[in-house]
């Protein structure tokens, strides 16, 4: 009896296992999965493959695959696809071996989303294979259907890629989605691989595959090969028609013996064809190791259409695996910074000065890194006998140029995207990269004044009297030359010492400025500080005439010279395409100038309360436009600078109508204490944010309030405050009355039933949300002018805004 029931016992501790071995990988007709998390799978006989619903990095949805099942990881191996996109299905749906289609697999819902072609409808059973093969037969045990006949980025030991196969990239390790690289054995029987653009799936093929097995003989067709093999015993070979084998390997290193070890080749997300192996009894810090990889080096191998290995503006060098790093160029950092394979934007724009105001070597420094390519990239070549510094130089002077390439002699002229960026060292040239010089100063000082016309004069004299005379007499002069350039270098050193300036900007007399504007003739207007004046004059002796604004202050501090200094030198250093540039000044006795560039399109009051409505693309570009300078100036530029007057009247127009920011950094010259308000109040009412009448300290919040007064105006095209006899009751403050449309739901009523914008009026409650957060009361519920340029772009949700004054009434 005791033996009996020990028996029972031990069979009952057995029976797990038992259930385990017994296991022949078979799947009966109506078997059904459903995918679940901890669900349990299809193994195979040894267990060693599982077929089922594997977990994806999104909780939601899983992928019905073939996997490892005793490696920690489960290593894909297979999953279901259309064309290389994975069948990706929610919690709930439903894979079932059916009698005449196969596998169904069913969404939640029960939609059919993908099936099995099976040859015939005929099923007997399916099998999940120790070889990791899914295969599904009939009544008399023919193949109806084979997972390894539809791989997707990997083969396996006893697998065999017929011509036309294909295995296709994944995004990522852990993103299924299809990703840019294909591998393909070609009719002609060539084993290559090829970048894909994505979505279109259109094969970049003009500058050939990136790979190529070279198995193909167009003079005689029995040499050509016919099928790619991974045999049983772990070689992966080009199988001919004569019977050749062509390795992809060579220098195996795979260990011996083979059975202990798990093996597959994988089309891996960066574009490499490798093949693996993993130890079947665990030692504890396991991992896939590589036997070998083709390409050699991907980033050599990739030109032609496309970013290359790595993304747009990137530089791929190859790392100790063989495997793609890829990296951002000065100046540049990665689109999406959770993505290292991804491309790289530039960390600021470029601009382009047209007309010599500013030299370029104040503007852009070069940065040089050694063995760096971007062969495809090419707009312009100089050569034969160039020097490296004349390549740096017409990179500056080059508005095109993003970076140049020097080497053996000649200089490439590159363009954005840059593509197939690459580091090697047997490469030999050099990469000069054009990076902003951003808040650091020039490094001397660099005043042009009103007698460098008279130096470029001389010089252009002596010019020709050189090409005229002896080697001694040209000697001698060069000499004198030379010695003259010390002398005024030195005078100008000297001068600017006294006037402790450091900036680009030009000196100007008054009496140049009295000529330029004519006798301070045409009046442009009148701002806080002064009357502004127009005018034209030269920024250099070769330069053409341009036209510029004279603004003659009429309220300065009376602290004295250095505070004005301190000023214009924050504001000279200031460069960013939404602010009005500050070209020169002029300090003479009591008189104190500025000359600033001319717009031409006026102010953004003139164009918003005009006769005609600008159109509402042209609005939003405008709100952009000022977000992105506010943030310049707050967060950007070297001394952050607090507007503190953000009206239309001071957003002036360019000649595309691209906002820009003036009379940005003056506020400091009437006195005013910026962080508390003892004074009399900065700004225009209608502007100012609460805590001007608060006794709070002041931030950069203020000109946050006042962005969104603007942009409620800019929305509206409308005035702050219009007057009463004008308005109905209950319009007269914008604020208040935008508020009420929108939280009643009428927001059509603010743009006047305007078409345009009712058409996009998804961007408009945006926009409409975002005002109502900067003109909160409460200056710390404002958001930071960066976070609102996000939320303006759709990049940053909006949450609904609180009334933004809920203590004020209208009065
Ligand atoms: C995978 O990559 C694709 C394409 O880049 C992207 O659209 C998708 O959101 C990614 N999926 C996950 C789960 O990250
Ligand atoms: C199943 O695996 C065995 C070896 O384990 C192999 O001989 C056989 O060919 C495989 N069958 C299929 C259909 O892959
Ligand atoms: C093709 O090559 C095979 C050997 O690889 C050779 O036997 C055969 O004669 C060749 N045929 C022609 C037409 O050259
Ligand atoms: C696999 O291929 C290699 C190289 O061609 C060969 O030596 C080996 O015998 C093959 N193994 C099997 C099981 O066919
Ligand atoms: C674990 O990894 C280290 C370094 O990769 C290696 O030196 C060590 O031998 C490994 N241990 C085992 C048990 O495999
Ligand atoms: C550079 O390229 C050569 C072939 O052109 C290659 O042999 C070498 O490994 C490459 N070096 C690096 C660091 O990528």
């Amino acid at each position: 009896m005791a033996f009996a029931s020990c028996t029972f016992i031990f069979f009952l501790l057995l029976l797990p296992l038992l259930a385990i071995a017994q296991t022949d990988g078979r799947v009966a007709v109506g078997a059904s999965l459903t995918a679940a998390h901890n669900a349990s799978p299809w193994l195979s006989t040894s267990g060693d493959f599982a077929f089922g619903f594997h977990p994806t990095d999104n909780e939601d949805l899983f992928l019905l695959s073939i996997w490892f099942d005793k490696i920690p990881g489960k290593t894909v191996v297979w999953y279901a696809h259309e064309d290389g996109n994975p069948v990706l299905v929610p919690e709930g749906s439903k894979i079932v071996l059916n009698a005449e289609n196969g596998l169904l697999l069913s969404n939640a819902r029960g939609e059919l989303v993908w099936k099995s072609a099976v040859a015939r409808a005929d099923v007997a059973y399916g099998v999940m294979n120790d070889t990791g093969n899914f295969a599904i037969k009939s009544r008399n045990s023919d193949m109806l259907w084979e997972s390894f006949a539809h791989p997707t980025d990997t083969l396996l030991p006893a697998q065999i890629m017929k011509i036309n196969g294909q295995l296709f990239s994944r995004q990522k390790e852990n993103n299924f989605s299809r990703g840019r690289f294909l591998l393909s054995l070609r009719e002609n029987g060539d084993l290559v691989l090829n970048i894909v653009n994505l979505p279109t799936n259109l094969v970049y093929d003009g500058d050939g595959p990136y790979y190529n097995s070279h198995t193909s003989d167009p003079a005689n067709e029995s040499n050509s090969g016919n099928q790619l093999i991974f045999n049983e015993s772990g070689d992966v070979y080009v199988l001919r028609r004569n019977g050749q084998r062509s390795l992809l390997g060579t220098g195996s290193t795979l260990p011996t013996p083979r059975e202990d070890f798990y093996q597959r080749a994988t089309l891996d997300f960066d574009g490499v064809f490798a093949q693996y192996y993993y130890p079947k009894i665990n030692t504890g810090n396991d991992s896939w190791s590589t036997v070998w990889y083709q390409p050699e080096n991907i980033c050599l191998r990739v030109g032609g259409l496309g970013s290359g290995a790595c993304g747009f503006n990137s530089i791929c060098s190859l790392n100790e695996n063989g495997r793609p790093t890829c990296n951002c160029p000065p100046g540049f950092s990665f689109l999406d910074p959770n993505d290292n394979y991804g491309s790289c934007e530039r960390d600021g724009e470029l601009d382009c000065h047209e007309d010599g105001q500013i030299s370029k070597e104040d503007l852009y420094d070069i940065e040089v890194l050694p063995d760096t390519n971007w062969p495809t990239s090419d707009y312009e070549r100089y050569g034969t006998n160039y020097d490296e510094q004349d390549c740096k130089t017409s990179c500056l002077n080059d508005c095109f140029c993003v970076v140049a390439i020097y080497g053996g002699g000649s200089c490439w002229m590159k363009k954005l995207p840059l593509s197939n960026g690459r580091k090697n060292s047997s490469d030999k040239s050099k990469a000069f990269i054009k990076v902003p010089r951003g808040d650091r100063p020039p490094s001397f000082p660099n005043l042009r004044e009103a007698d460098d016309d008279k130096n470029k004069r001389n010089l252009i004299i002596t010019g020709s009297v050189l090409l005229g005379t002896s080697v001694f007499v040209n000697l001698a002069l060069i000499g004198a030359l030379c010695l003259s350039f010390f002398f005024i270098y030195k005078k100008k050193l000297s001068k600017i010492d006294q006037g402790g300036l450091e900036t680009n900007l030009r000196l100007f007399t008054y009496k140049e400025l009295a000529e330029a504007t004519n006798g301070f003739e045409e009046k442009l207007g009148r701002g806080a500080f002064g009357v502004v004046y127009k005018g034209t004059t030269r920024m250099s002796a070769s330069g053409s005439r341009i036209s510029i604004a004279v603004k003659k202050l009429d309220r300065v501090v009376t602290d004295g010279d250095k505070e004005f200094k301190t000023e214009i030198n924050v504001i000279g250093r200031t460069h960013h395409k939404n602010l009005v540039q500050l070209l020169g000044i002029c300090e003479e006795g009591e008189q104190r100038l500025l000359v600033y560039e001319f717009l031409s399109n006026g102010t953004l009051a003139e164009y918003l309360f005009g006769n005609r409505k600008p159109s509402w693309c042209q609005r939003t570009q405008i709100a952009l436009g000022v977000a992105r300078g506010l943030v310049y100036l707050h967060e950007e530029c070297s001394t952050q600078i607090i507007h503190c007057d953000i009206k239309p009247q001071n957003i002036l127009l360019d000649d595309n109508y691209d906002a820009r920011i003036s009379d940005f950094g003056l506020s400091k010259l009437l006195m005013m204490d910026q962080t508390q308000t003892k004074t009399a109040i900065r700004g225009t009412k209608g502007y100012v944010a609460p805590e001007w009448f608060r006794n709070l300290p002041v931030t950069v919040k203020v000109d946050v309030y006042s962005f969104g007064v603007l942009l409620l105006e800019i929305i509206c095209c409308r005035r702050s405050v219009v007057d009463e006899e004008m308005g109905d009751e209950g319009n007269i403050i914008l604020t208040y009355w935008a508020y009420d449309c929108y939280s009643e739901g009428k927001i059509d009523a603010l743009v006047s039933e305007d078409m345009e914008v009712m058409n996009d009026t998804k961007s408009l409650e945006r926009f409409l949300m975002v005002a109502f957060w900067c003109i909160q009361e409460d200056p710390c519920l404002r958001p930071s002018m960066r976070k609102v340029i996000q939320m303006l772009e759709g990049v940053v949700h909006v949450t609904v805004p609180p009334n933004p004054s809920p203590f004020s009434t209208i009065g």
